[in-house]
């Protein structure tokens, strides 16, 4: 009878462990963090972005609300050579009333150098270190943080890897309208953000929008201000940047996107400065992917894709990253859903460890231009090597390590001549009005 029993239980076995190996973590719980009573004008919630060539935006909060917004910095520690006055700002949202928010450039700065900077004039000495002016570069990418045990094992990941810039598709502190949540994601990526530059765009847990009474993004906007005047937007919802060889557009999911909207013309305006001889590739970060093949939030990009897609087309967009979706997928290079040589390839990274959890569904069969596809959580690494390769990595936070689980070279569409085949394609695209 026994024996009989063993060939079945193998059987069994063998089926669970060939069909799903890898059992996927239930959703973590939103972390609690204490509260260190601070003099009141101590600098909290520190972070750095990228401000215009060679300069870099400082933003900190502090309860004072007279407190200076001067930023002391040199390249030596405790020796501060330089020091910047910024801007301030602050809101009230119900019966919430923040901070004095504090934003200070920086700069110029020496690329892929060491700073050590103060803010306020006391507090803590920060470091953090510029970007290259030139290639290799490394790129965190990581969507849908949140504020969860999951979010703390990716951003200890991403810690590890030694990235220059840090790429966020929206979805930051899934506040959901309680403003002190985002004091409390503040502190929490504190430590990573006051160090590298953190480059964000909107998700819809950014629009906090109460009708009649609380306009859209009045957190989002007032907290992470980012290079849009830098980048001649009108609006801190849609901007774009360049780093070493890259050109970096991030467009806004949730304002309009319309051909007669304000971020369509500065989207063109934008392309048209683009010199893929000075940057050689080209990236597009937004929020809602384009292309998802997970039963999550499926189609909801669509139309923005109608509209934007033969626009991002024609310029050549080497890669796009989008969130929203709680999971992970790549896809081979892409245009109006079929493969096509000189498309982009769309990488949806979602998983950053939201308190929502995993989107686990998918559709089946699996669409032909979808390559890899997994609900885990994680994160990304882009590794920009030179002007025509680049190296893409995706960690899956595995029983709290980090688990590379997909990687893939991929070449420059300078490389592949299809920036030069549709040039006049491009040149025609710009000019229609
Ligand atoms: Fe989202």
């Amino acid at each position: 009878m026994k024996l009989k029993l063993i060939p079945t239980v193998l059987l069994i076995l063998s089926v669970t462990s060939t069909a799903d190996d890898y059992v996927r973590p239930q959703p973590r719980k939103t972390l609690h963090l204490p509260w260190h009573s601070k003099p009141s004008s101590y600098p909290q919630q520190v972070h750095i972005s990228l401000a215009g060539d060679k300069h870099m935006r400082v933003t900190w909060i502090t309860d004072d609300k007279s407190a200076p917004s001067v930023v002391e910095y040199g390249t030596l520690p405790g020796k501060y050579d330089n020091v910047a006055e910024g801007e301030t700002t602050s809101y009230s949202y119900i019966f919430y009333s923040s901070g004095k928010i504090h934003h200070t450039v920086i700069g110029p700065l020496e690329p892929n150098s060491v700073y050590f900077y103060r803010c306020g004039g006391l507090g803590p000495e920060f470091e953090l270190k510029t970007p290259p002016a030139q290639f290799p570069i490394s790129f965190a990418v990581v969507g849908d943080l949140g504020q969860t045990g999951w979010t703390k094992s990716t951003l200890d990941h991403i810690d590890q890897c030694k990235y220059d810039v840090n790429l966020i598709p929206g979805d930051l502190s899934y506040a959901d309208y309680i403003q002190h949540r985002w004091d409390t994601f503040g502190r929490l990526v504190q430590p990573l953000a006051s160090s590298r530059p953190w480059m964000v765009t909107q998700g819809n847990h950014e629009v906090e929008h109460i009708p009649l009474l609380k306009d859209g993004f009045i957190s989002y906007n007032s907290r992470w201000k980012m290079p849009f005047e830098e980048s001649g937007s009108s609006s801190n919802l849609y901007y774009s940047f360049e780093v070493a060889g890259a050109h970096i557009i991030m467009l806004g999911s949730y304002d309009d996107y319309d051909v007669y909207s304000e971020q369509y013309k500065w989207l063109k305006t934008d392309l048209s400065k683009v010199d893929r001889k000075r940057t050689p590739w080209l990236l597009v970060i937004f929020h809602v992917p384009w292309y998802n093949s997970n039963t999550a939030h499926q189609g909801e990009g669509g139309d923005m894709m109608e509209t934007m897609e033969p626009l991002l087309y024609a310029a050549s967009v080497d890669l796009v990253f989008a969130g929203h979706v709680h999971a992970y997928e790549r896809s081979k290079r892409v245009y109006n859903g079929k493969l096509d040589p000189c498309g982009a390839v769309h990488i949806t990274i979602g998983d950053g460890g939201n308190k929502e959890g995993l989107a686990h569904k998918y559709i089946d069969p699996q669409p032909k231009w979808s390559e890899f596809r997994e609900a885990s959580f994680g994160h990304g690494e882009l590794k920009i090597v030179n002007s025509t390769h680049a190296f893409w990595s995706w960690h899956r936070n595995d029983d709290d390590e980090p688990v590379k689980s997909d990687d893939i070279w991929i070449t420059s569409l300078v490389n592949s001549g299809c920036v030069a085949q549709k040039k006049t394609e491009l040149e025609h695209a710009l000019m229609t009005p």
